[in-house]
């Protein structure tokens, strides 16, 4: 038998503590021994509840007690998860964590602190909540040259992009329906800004390139700006807009960016909807393959942490090789990205639409019923070349990244 200890009695927290009561059986039968909670930190009391008499408020009680074999962090945020989390390695226990923010500030540290312990630092449930991405990619795409991926990363921007796409609403109307309905935060600039999802891309790479990927040097937009109209030149496009996380492998190093695109409707990730998420991902003799699921949620996101405990327990005494190592790698510079670019542009006539299409090498031009303004669609360009020839073209009122 193993015993856990569960930091954060929140929603990923008391979910963990759910599925590892109903899934016993296949828990035992999948890492051959008995898992049981022993301790839950939180500074609430929770009166009634099955695991009352588990809460502690001090992590005093689980970092010294041998008993206490893993600890799943799902606290969210760095302090105090970063200080708990590393003295628990410390003292010789396995974690697991479904934050994501802990992971991409402080997981060169908690990789090499568990390595010198002999522990494991897991992370599954910190990008693609349920998806099984991380393992995936580390075990089974290992030993490939992963030169792509492009994912939706984020449930509840998905969600508000998707209705505003068929309902043709406002962004801030959208917002505060899916923080009545418990999709979006009270405080949602994490999602929204594209916060939430620069850190699940910047895990993803560090993985896949074995080099720490500070999230902070990626290019990150969000979605508050994109507005009903976006949706209508992108349908004339037979495209959609989606918030999109990417890295692509190029000659020049790798290319990170986190923004709302221009998605085709052929392509399968237009097909990812509501809180869902998608993932595609480019291998140099796999090809193109796309997960997809629960992105987010409280037993989705409790399965993958459990995924993780028995992954554990089946590697009690030994580091399972896992992560990145240490030696930053600086993400290409946003100008030397190449893409394709869609801009709306005030004002028509012939004369303005002409002047835009030869400073922007417009390939095609687009107009809506009834609006004083037109749209156009570049070929493909550098960053730096787009942004140099769109300071030349009076009146662009929005540019999207098009990867139509
Ligand atoms: N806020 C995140 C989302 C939760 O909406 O996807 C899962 O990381």
């Amino acid at each position: 038998m193993m015993n856990a200890a569960i930091l954060g009695c929140g929603t990923i927290g008391s979910g963990v503590y759910e599925v590892i009561e109903r899934n016993q059986k296949e828990i035992r039968e999948a890492c051959g021994q008995e898992i049981r909670v022993k301790r839950i930190l939180d500074l609430r009391q929770f009166p009634g509840q099955p695991f009352e008499k588990l809460v502690t408020p001090d992590i005093k009680d689980i970092v010294e007690d041998p008993e206490i074999d893993i600890v799943v962090e799902t606290m969210g945020g760095t302090k105090p998860a970063y200080e708990f989390v590393k003295s628990c390695l410390l003292a010789g226990k396995h974690v697991t964590t479904s934050n994501k923010a802990l992971v991409a500030a402080h997981g060169t540290d908690l990789l090499e602190t568990a390595r010198e312990m002999h522990r494991n630092f897991f992370f599954e449930a910190s990008v693609g909540g349920g998806i099984p991405l991380i393992r995936t990619l580390y075990t089974g795409y290992a030993g490939q040259e992963i030169e792509e991926i492009t994912g939706i990363l984020n449930g509840t921007t998905n969600y508000i992009l998707t209705k505003m796409s068929r309902e043709g609403s406002e962004f801030a109307d959208v917002l505060k329906e899916a923080q009545q309905l418990g999709y979006a935060e009270r405080n949602p600039e994490a999602d929204v800004e594209g916060y939430d999802t620069c850190r699940k891309i910047a895990i993803l790479a560090s993985l896949v390139t074995d080099r720490e990927i500070d999230y902070q040097k990626i290019h990150t937009e969000g979605i508050t700006k994109i507005e009903p109209v976006d949706f209508r030149y992108a349908e004339s496009l037979h495209a959609s807009i989606r918030l999109v996380g990417s890295m692509v492998r190029a000659r020049d190093g790798i290319s990170l960016l986190v923004a709302p695109e221009l998605i085709p409707e052929e392509s399968p990730l237009c097909g990812v909807s509501d809180v869902f998420n998608g993932v595609l991902i480019r291998g140099n003799t796999l090809g193109v393959t796309m997960l997809y699921g629960a992105g987010a949620g409280k037993l989705p996101t409790a399965s993958a942490v459990v995924a993780d405990i028995i992954e554990i327990a089946k590697h009690r005494e030994e580091n399972v090789p896992f992560g990145w190592h240490e030696g930053a790698l600086s993400p290409m510079p946003l100008e030397k990205r190449k893409g394709r670019f869609f801009v709306r542009v005030s004002g028509s006539g012939r004369e303005s639409e002409g002047m835009a299409s030869a400073a922007l090498g417009g390939a095609k031009i687009l107009h809506l019923d009834g609006e004083k303004e037109f749209g156009l669609l570049t070929g493909e360009m550098t960053e730096e070349a787009y942004a140099e020839a769109a300071a030349r073209v009076p009146g662009i009122v929005k540019m999207i990244r098009a990867a139509v």
